[in-house]
């Protein structure tokens, strides 16, 4: 399985200390955003990654990043999202780079406590389709959220004035090829923006997702407080792991 992080956009909800630098190299307590998704993918074995990058800064990532030392890997692919077509435009980049493989996608300002490789095992087990991570959250209607019948996910809402459950679906993602030809065959949205969420609804009514409930806390970064959120969480994990480390 491939991975792809998605970092590009303006980051409009978190200017200005993003009018001069993309969202995703902001500081989250002790590293650049865009470590934290690199580290979820490589923690779960995948070593073949194209970072989509778009907006302000974008060879800034190279400078960053480069081919990923710093990660145990060799090489890192980079990609140029123009404009702000949304997430599934930025994703449609990626349909070289997966060359019909399975794809774990990422969003680049989503923070996750844990490894998820139960998940990624539980998705190479699937004949095909996708699988969604999704968490229970105090403030759904930030999200986009799955309406449940009978255990299953029947219909995904992006941004619901109205959720009806209180999850949210988490930026990470679990695709097969066919990802490209619902992304092919998506309009865009109210926002005018190629949705997430209309590609996750492609498959739920070709009867092809699945889904888990993520353990261990997750967040996004993209707002002012769930900036503040992560960083906190960060913070509090980092103290945490010095305490083991101490006692040993
Ligand atoms: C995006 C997706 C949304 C998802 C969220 C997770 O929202 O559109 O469905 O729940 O990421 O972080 P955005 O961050 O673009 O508002």
């Amino acid at each position: 399985m491939k991975g792809v992080i998605l970092a590009g956009g303006i980051g409009s909800r978190l200017r200005p200390l993003t009018k001069v630098t993309n969202k995703h190299l902001l500081p989250v307590f002790d590293r650049p955003m865009i470590y934290y998704p690199l580290e979820t993918l490589c923690r779960a074995g995948i070593n073949e990654i194209m970072i989509v990058t778009g907006g302000n800064s974008a060879g800034d990532f190279l400078k960053l990043l480069g081919n990923g030392r710093d990660f145990g890997l060799k090489h890192v692919n980079y990609t140029y999202q123009e404009g702000e077509g949304g997430i599934a435009d930025a994703l449609r980049l990626c349909k070289h780079f997966a060359e019909e493989q399975r794809l774990c996608v990422i969003l680049g300002d989503n923070i996750i406590q844990n490894d998820i490789s139960p998940y990624a095992r539980r998705f190479e087990q699937q004949p095909g389709g996708a699988r969604l991570l999704i968490k229970e959250v105090p403030d759904p209607q930030r999200f986009g959220v799955p309406e449940f019948e009978g255990g299953r996910i029947v219909r995904i809402e992006e941004k619901p004035s109205l959720p009806k459950s209180p999850y949210a679906v988490t930026g990470v993602y679990f695709y097969d090829h066919r990802v490209f030809e619902y992304i092919a065959q998506l309009q865009p949205s109210g926002r005018n923006e190629l949705e997430i969420t209309d590609v996750n609804n492609a498959y739920i009514n070709a009867e092809d997702l699945c889904f888990d409930v993520l353990e261990g806390w997750w967040t996004d970064a993209g707002e002012f407080e769930s900036l503040r959120l992560a960083t906190n969480l960060v913070a509090e994990e980092r103290r945490k792991s010095a305490l083991v480390s101490a006692s040993r």
